[in-house]
């Protein structure tokens, strides 16, 4: 094959896989891909998405520019001329896309990241609702404190399956109050939700798209997280951590309410116990 044809078939195969590329980028971006963004955080994290696939969509797509012209230009067998290079230049173009690419990271960790991390892992503000949410094969178990504020004291050996899931000490009296719910989980919007994660069996992750929230669980750990549902409607709690056989149906509701429907929802619940 001579060498002329080699270069072009180069070029073209070059352009045929940025054609393809940017054929992709377009379809993707004709519509919409992801859940609805409920929660406060959801749409700053889509932000670092959208920046991340902007940002290295443009250098991927600079360095095939790069790569058609030097085909072109030093392609043509041993009559191109060799590009003059020097010890210096060869350091400087080894260093500047290091310090490009370093740049372009820290950017998206430091000022887009960061206030993100600290809506989920920062300070919980004082209205924030907090729940406790135990994962056991194959179900979500969600207990709120009552009235009190405090959540009962739970013992291993009174786990009971039906009866009682988590283990509540009746000999607690704080715990008489709380109220435990499988697979549904009610919060109000607008408000900090601070999530206590707990596992009875294995690792599980608390997962619900809608809020661009996933949390690995662990078992002996009480893991935090926190996110503001900013949107009503009933979302879906996945787990996102292979956990088992039954991992497909580990699947829970999160109901956002209005701070009064919330409100009148626990004045229920809370009756129902008395
Ligand atoms: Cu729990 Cu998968």
């Amino acid at each position: 094959m001579s060498e002329k044809r080699q270069t072009t078939e180069a070029i073209a195969l070059a352009v045929l896989f940025l054609g393809l590329m940017v054929f992709t980028v377009v379809g993707f971006g004709m519509r919409t891909w992801q859940p609805p963004a409920a929660s406060k955080h959801a749409s700053e994290l889509d932000g670092m998405i959208r920046y991340l696939l902007i940002t290295t969509g443009v250098v991927f797509v600079l360095g095939h520019v790069v790569l058609v012209a030097f085909l072109v230009r030093y392609g043509r067998g041993k009559k191109a001329p060799s590009p003059a290079t020097s010890a210096r230049s060869e350091k400087l173009w080894s260093i500047l896309p290091v310090v490009f690419m370093a740049l372009i990271s820290e950017v998206g960790v430091l000022f887009i990241g960061l206030p993100v991390w600290d809506e989920i892992y920062g300070d919980v503000p004082e209205n924030a609702v907090t729940v406790e949410v135990t994962a056991r094969q194959f179900e979500w178990i969600a207990r709120y404190p009552g009235p009190d504020g405090a959540f009962g004291r739970v013992e291993p050996e009174l786990v009971d399956g039906q009866r009682n899931p988590l283990g509540l000490d009746p000999a607690d009296g704080t715990g008489a109050d709380d109220l435990v719910m499988r697979n549904q989980l009610h919060l109000p919007v607008d408000r900090a939700a601070l999530l206590l994660l707990r596992s009875h069996d294995v690792l599980h992750s608390f997962s619900v798209a809608a809020f661009r929230v996933k949390q690995d669980i662990v078992p002996g750990m009480s893991i935090s997280t926190m996110f503001t549902p900013n949107l009503p409607g009933t979302y879906e709690i996945g787990c996102a951590e292979l956990c088992g056989l039954g991992h497909y149906r580990m699947r829970g509701r999160v109901i956002v309410h209005t701070e009064s429907d919330f409100s009148a929802w626990l004045r229920d619940q809370t009756e129902g116990t008395r």
